[in-house]
C-alpha cells in the first residue's frame, strides 16, 4: 500500500514506524504538519491508500479524514483522551499504560478504535517511556491496524470498548499540576513530577531568584539539608535537599537567559554553585561508570539525550583507557538506556563563546576516543546498542569489533541533515569498509533512518536480539561472558592486529582524520554557514517550514514522473 505519514516531526517513533512499514513492503511518504493547506496538498499529490499520524500535535483537517482512513497513534490506553496522556500516566504512577490507534474524526482522540496495546510501566522519564515502551506498543498496534485495514476489517466504536476501561478525558497538564513544594513533597513525589515533564516541558521552579525548568532528576539517598536548599554539585548536576533526602538535577533551562535551551545545571548556574561541595566518584551524579564480571568490562555512559560534549568525550576516553588496562578479555561499550550516542553536544556548542571553536574541540575529542577504540589490540570490543544512535554516534559504535543492537533500534548513519556537515569519527574509513563504497555513498546521500535488519545487511550492525532493553542487556551479558570464556582470544587478536596493520599500510588513520577534519574546518569556519544555521534551528527547535524531499516522496519530481508513467 501507499501510506502517507502526517507528523509534527520525523521523531524516533515516526522513524521506527517508517522502517517497520517499509519492511512489510509498504511505500511510505512523509509530510510534516505545517498547516492544513500543505496537508491537503500532500494528500492530493500522493493519493495514499491510508494515512497514518504517528506523532501529531493538531487535528487532521476535516477534508482529509473525511476522504481517507486516517489512523492516529495516541499514547494512552483505550478511552484515554487529551494532549498530556503520558504526563498524567507518569505523574499518577500508573502501573500499566498503553497505546491506542484510533480513526481520526471530528473529535480529538475519540474516533473508532483500530487497535490497542498495553505494557507495564517502568520508573523512568516520560521521554524514556515514549522511546521504549510506547514505541514498541505503537509498532505492534499500528502493524496490526494496517493489516486489518488491508484485510477490509472495520474499527470498533470507542463507546463500545471504553465501557469498563480506565481511560478518560484528561486536560492539558499545566505547570500548576507539576509544581514542587520543597517543604512538603517527599523525594519520590518530586522525582515523579520532574520525570513526567522530562524531556518536555520541564518543571518550573525557582532557584537563586531565577525561574528555571528542571530535568534529569535522580534520587540521592545519603546527603541531607534544609528542604529546597542546594547542598552539593557533582559534574554537571546540582543536589537539592528534600524533606526526606535529596535529588540530583542534571539539566536546567532558563527561558530568559542568553541561551534559553537545556544545559547542564552547573553550567547554567556556574557562579551560583561555584562554592558548593563537589561530590566526585561513585557517590555523586555519575554519567560514566564501569562494571566488571566474568572477564568482561562494561562501560556505561548514559549521557543525557546521547549528546557527548568535549569534556564528556575526554572523560570517557580516560575511562576507556583504564578499562583497557584491566585484566579482562572483552570490553562492552554500553552507552545509555535511551540512546547509545547522538554525536557531539550541539547545545553546549551553541552556548559556547565561539561555537566554531567548540565544534572543533568537540569533534577532536570524539575522534580521540574513536581512535582509542579502533586501535585496541588487547581486547575484543563490543558496542551494545540498547537505544538509538545518530550521526557520529553510529560511527563511534562501528569503531568496536562488533556492534550488537536491540531489535527495534534505529540508526541514522549520516551527518548531512545538520547543515551539510561532512562528518568525522573516521566514518570515511569505517563505512566503506563495512558497507562498500557504493552503499556508503548511497547512505550518506539518502539521509534516511534504518532498522537493524538493513544495518545488518550493510555491516553496520553485526547482530540484533532482545526486543526489550532489559532482555537485551541480559542477553548481552550472557553472550559477552561466554565469548570471554570460550573465544580463542590470541588467535582473534592476531587477526585483528594483522587487519589493522594492513589497513594502516593502505591508508593511515591519520590521513582519514585529516581529510575529514579539513572538510569539518570548512563547515565550522568557512563562508557557508549552513551548519551554524542548522544547529541553531535544531537547538532552538525552530519548526521546519517544509518536509525534506528525502522523506516526502510525493514532492520528488522523479517519483511523480515514475508514477505518471
Ligand atoms: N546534541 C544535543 N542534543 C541532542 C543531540 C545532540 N547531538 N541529539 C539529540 N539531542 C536532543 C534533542 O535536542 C532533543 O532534546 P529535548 O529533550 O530537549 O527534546 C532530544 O535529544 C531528543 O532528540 P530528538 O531529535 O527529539 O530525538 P529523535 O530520537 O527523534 O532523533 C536524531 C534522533 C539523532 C535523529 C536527532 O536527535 C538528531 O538529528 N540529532 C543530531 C545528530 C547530530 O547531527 N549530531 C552532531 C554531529 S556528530
Amino acid at each position: 500500500m501507499r501510506i502517507l505519514f502526517l507528523a509534527h516531526a520525523f521523531n524516533s517513533l515516526t522513524q521506527r514506524l517508517f522502517v517497520e512499514l517499509q519492511g512489510q513492503g509498504h511505500e511510505i511518504s512523509v509530510e510534516f504538519d505545517i498547516n492544513d493547506v500543505v496537508t491537503e496538498e500532500a494528500v492530493a499529490l500522493y493519493r495514499p491508500d491510508l494515512v497514518v499520524a504517528p506523532f501529531l500535535k493538531r487535528a487532521i483537517p476535516e477534508r482529509v479524514w473525511r476522504q481517507y482512513v486516517c489512523l492516529v497513534v495516541h499514547p494512552g490506553i483505550v478511552g484515554d483522551r487529551g494532549p498530556s496522556a503520558l504526563d498524567w500516566a507518569v505523574l499518577n504512577g500508573e502501573r500499566h499504560w498503553g497505546v491506542t490507534v484510533l480513526r481520526a474524526n471530528e473529535e480529538m482522540d475519540a474516533g473508532d478504535v483500530w487497535a490497542s496495546c498495553e505494557f507495564p510501566m517502568r520508573d523512568a522519564t516520560k521521554a524514556s517511556i515514549y522511546r521504549n515502551e510506547v514505541t514498541e506498543a505503537a509498532v505492534a498496534a499500528v502493524l496490526g491496524a494496517v493489516e486489518d485495514f488491508e484485510a477490509g476489517a472495520t474499527p470498533r466504536a470507542l463507546s463500545e470498548l471504553a465501557g469498563g476501561a480506565r481511560g478518560e478525558l484528561r486536560p492539558l497538564m499545566r505547570q500548576a499540576d507539576r509544581g514542587i513544594d520543597w517543604r512538603r513533597d517527599d523525594m519520590a513525589a518530586i522525582w515523579r513530577k520532574i520525570r513526567c515533564a522530562d524531556g518536555f516541558p520541564g518543571v518550573r521552579d525557582s532557584l537563586y531568584g531565577r525561574e528555571l525548568l528542571l530535568y534529569d532528576a535522580r534520587p540521592e539517598e545519603r546527603l541531607r539539608g534544609e528542604p529546597g536548599e542546594v547542598i552539593a554539585r557533582s559534574g554537571g548536576a546540582i543536589c537539592r535537599a528534600t524533606v526526606d533526602g535529596a535529588v540530583w538535577i542534571g539539566h536546567l533551562r532558563d527561558r530568559q537567559a542568553a541561551h534559553p535551551f537545556k544545559l547542564p545545571a552547573t553550567r547554567l548556574l556556574a557562579k551560583e554553585t561555584a562554592g558548593l561541595p563537589e561530590i566526585a566518584g561513585q557517590d555523586g551524579y555519575r554519567d560514566i561508570w564501569y562494571q566488571e564480571a566474568d572477564g568482561v568490562g562494561y562501560l556505561h555512559f548514559p549521557f543525557y539525550n546521547g549528546a557527548m560534549g568535549s569534556e564528556q568525550c575526554q572523560r570517557l576516553r580516560q575511562a576507556y583507557i583504564e578499562a583497557r588496562g584491566r585484566g579482562t578479555r572483552v570490553i562492552v561499550l554500553m552507552g545509555g538506556p535511551d540512546y547509545w550516542s547522538n554525536g557531539m553536544h550541539l547545545n553546549l556548542i551553541e552556548a559556547a563563546e565561539s561555537p566554531a571553536d567548540e565544534s572543533w574541540r568537540n569533534i577532536n575529542a570524539i575522534d580521540d576516543l574513536a581512535l582509542e577504540i579502533i586501535n585496541t589490540d588487547s581486547h575484543l570490543t563490543i558496542a551494545a546498542l540498547r537505544g538509538n544512535a545518530g550521526a557520529g554516534g553510529v560511527f563511534l559504535a562501528r569503531c568496536a569489533d562488533q556492534v550488537w543492537a536491540r531489535e527495534g533500534v534505529i540508526l541514522n548513519p549520516h551527518y548531512k541533515d545538520m547543515g551539510n556537515l561532512y562528518g568525522s569519527e573516521y566514518w570515511s574509513y569505517l563505512l566503506p569498509r563495512c558497507a562498500g563504497e557504493a552503499n556508503a555513498e548511497r547512505i550518506t546521500q539518502a539521509r534516511l533512518p534504518m532498522g537493524t535488519e538493513e544495518a545488518m545487511s550493510l555491516g553496520l550492525v553485526d547482530v540484533a536480539f532482545g526486543g526489550s532493553a532489559r532482555g537485551f542487556v541480559q542477553e548481552t551479558v550472557r553472550r559477552a561472558a561466554s565469548l570471554a570464556e570460550e573465544m580463542d582470544m590470541a588467535r582473534f587478536l592476531d587477526t585483528k592486529r594483522a587487519r589493522r596493520a594492513a589497513d594502516e599500510a593502505a591508508k593511515p588513520l591519520q590521513r582519514y582524520r585529516d581529510q575529514e577534519l579539513e572538510h569539518m574546518r570548512l563547515n565550522f569556519y568557512g563562508f557557508d554557514s549552513s551548519y551554524h544555521v542548522a544547529r541553531y534551528n535544531f537547538v532552538y527547535k525552530v519548526p521546519k517550514s517544509r518536509t525534506p524531499v528525502t522523506i516526502a516522496r510525493h514532492r520528488r519530481t522523479d517519483e511523480r514522473m515514475r508514477r505518471a508513467l
